[in-house]
């Protein structure tokens, strides 16, 4: 029904005036831009002196679900890009196999926007000091789910100390917006490392697949 129907239609059962409250569109990508460009030149922890530069979080900010990395590895801080190597590779192919969605259309992102030397796990100051930028990323996507891939990743948007082998497949509320389901699965460097753990991966990526329909 148009809008000009519809004043009608509200007309005859009564209504003699009508309020209509615009919808604001919020434009996600030019927020991003802007959050980015905040701390582009970020010198708050010591990660800042090695890196070759800040790796934002990539991809479409109207999607569902935000994925969630450790940091960025090699290849990453090369091209600036999340998850380009061979953990992103394998990534991809579920995102395309399982959830039945490119990578474009999806969100991803890490705890620390930047490579610890090498690829060493980012110690709690380091995602401390880093956390306040993946926090107003996820408040301008505002996903349904944040996927979080191995424990960093975990630890550092639920913080607390866990253990994905215990809680992979489980769903937590975010602590800033309880809106928001925490899913928790295995880091995809870990699978290529151990490929049995494939199964269990997948298993989750079904269940996200669920979550975000
Ligand atoms: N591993 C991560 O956790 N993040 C990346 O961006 C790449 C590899």
């Amino acid at each position: 029904m148009g809008i000009e129907e519809t004043a009608r239609a509200l007309a005859e059962i009564g209504f003699g005036e009508v309020y209509l409250r615009r919808r604001v569109s919020v434009d996600k990508r030019k927020l991003l831009e802007e959050h980015f460009n905040s701390f582009k030149d970020c010198t708050k922890c010591p990660l800042h002196k090695h890196r070759t530069q800040v790796v934002f979080g990539d991809g479409n900010p109207n999607s569902p679900v935000v994925f969630v990395g450790e940091a960025p590895g090699e290849d990453e801080d090369r091209q600036g890009r999340p998850f380009v190597g061979r953990a992103g590779k394998y990534l991809n192919r579920k995102i395309e196999e399982v959830l039945g969605l490119k990578r474009e259309e999806v969100y991803i992102t890490n705890v620390c926007k930047c490579r610890p030397p090498g690829n060493r796990k980012p110690t709690p100051a380091e995602i401390n000091a880093c956390f306040p930028y993946l926090k107003r990323e996820l408040e301008i996507i505002k996903p349904k789910v944040i996927c979080c891939l191995g424990a960093t990743a975990a630890e550092g948007i639920l913080g607390k100390k866990l253990s994905v082998t215990k809680v992979r497949g489980k769903t937590f509320s975010y602590p800033y917006d309880s809106s928001i389901k925490v899913l928790l699965t295995y880091h995809p460097a870990y699978i290529l490392r151990n490929p049995t753990a494939d199964r269990d991966f997948t298993e989750d990526m079904e269940r996200l697949r669920k979550m975000i329909r």
